[in-house]
């Protein structure tokens, strides 16, 4: 069986080492395709494959439709908003994704971003502390576990809004609703997926009366965020600050907001040796259960 690993966003050549070990040991080749700049690139490189790994890279119905030997993709990750689930199906090929593999690096990312925020952005002027304050997590999956206890350990009072509510053992308050967790929290966490549900529901009704001198962190989705309600809130409440590994779709507009807005030059939560090593060589490892003996455990579509 040929295995395609295509990033456009590489991994660590570590990870693509494990990988590589994994495919190889089952008996498989192992082709790789990283930095593209095309799509046609994608496009010619899974003609052949019979498994596909990627990370956010865009494995819509034309990617599908090209692969005519494909069996299975894996997103090395967690989200899969950027798989075409149904394409897929129809061509019966097996979706997957490596739930909880890279969650704690996000997890770090987002006080990386907290401290670096509240130091004044290491200006040297006087920041705050996260000490005490309340930290309020919407929706709450393997990334947001790894919040709270990373918040817990700075001293912090945790919240979540989920429509699970699994994390009251945890030691993290439940609130009403996720309007009352921005009335309520200093900082809120945003770890929604993508979903057509979910689309732009981070607006401005939602953070209408958000709690004063909050701050909304999103490693999860662009796509979650009514981005023109958010600029709206933003100009009528200059208390507010927005933290991000996603660049905006506005980017202009939000980086206009000096000392309120700040995004990583590129997507990066999960881009950490440990990450990359995890998330890819599960789902290496998924690949080969499901060759050698059809399992499907992390299957989505
Ligand atoms: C995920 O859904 O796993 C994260 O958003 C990480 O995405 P990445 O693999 O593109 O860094």
């Amino acid at each position: 069986m040929k295995v395609l690993v295509a990033t456009d966003k590489p991994f660590a050549p570590v990870a693509v080492e494990g990988i590589r070990k994994e495919t190889e040991a089952a008996g498989n080749e192992l082709v790789l395709l990283e930095k593209y700049t095309e799509k046609a690139q994608l496009l010619e490189a899974v003609a052949d494959v019979d498994a596909l790994i990627v990370r956010s890279d865009k494995v819509d119905a034309e990617v599908i439709e090209a692969a005519k030997q494909l069996k299975i993709v894996v997103r090395a990750g967690a989200g899969y908003d950027n798989i075409d689930l149904a394409a897929a199906t129809a061509h019966g090929v097996v979706a997957e994704n490596t739930p909880g593999q890279n969650s704690n690096a996000v997890a770090e990312l987002i006080f990386g971003l907290l401290i670096y925020a509240n130091r004044a952005f290491f200006s040297g002027k006087a920041g705050t502390e996260l000490k005490g304050k309340k930290l309020g997590i919407l929706s709450y999956g393997n990334i947001a576990r790894h919040v709270a206890r990373i918040a817990k350990g700075f001293g912090m009072e945790v919240y979540a809004y989920s429509r699970k509510q699994d994390f009251v053992k945890e030691g993290v308050q439940p609130v009403g609703s996720a309007k009352e967790l921005f009335e309520k929290c200093d900082i809120i966490s945003l770890h929604t997926p993508a979903t057509p549900e979910t689309k732009k529901s981070i607006n401005y009704d939602l953070l209408e009366n958000i709690k004063k001198g909050a701050v909304i962190v999103n490693t999860a989705r662009k796509e979650i965020i009514d981005e023109e309600g958010l600029l709206r809130l933003m100009a009528e409440r200059t208390d507010i600050k927005y933290l991000t590994d996603i660049t905006p779709d506005a980017v202009d507009a939000f980086t206009a907001l000096e000392g309120r807005y700040y995004a990583t030059p590129k997507k990066m939560g999960a881009q950490t040796q440990e990450a990359n090593i995890n998330a890819g060589i599960a789902a290496a490892e998924q690949i080969t259960a499901f060759f050698t003996t059809g399992d499907t455990t992390f299957k989505v579509n």
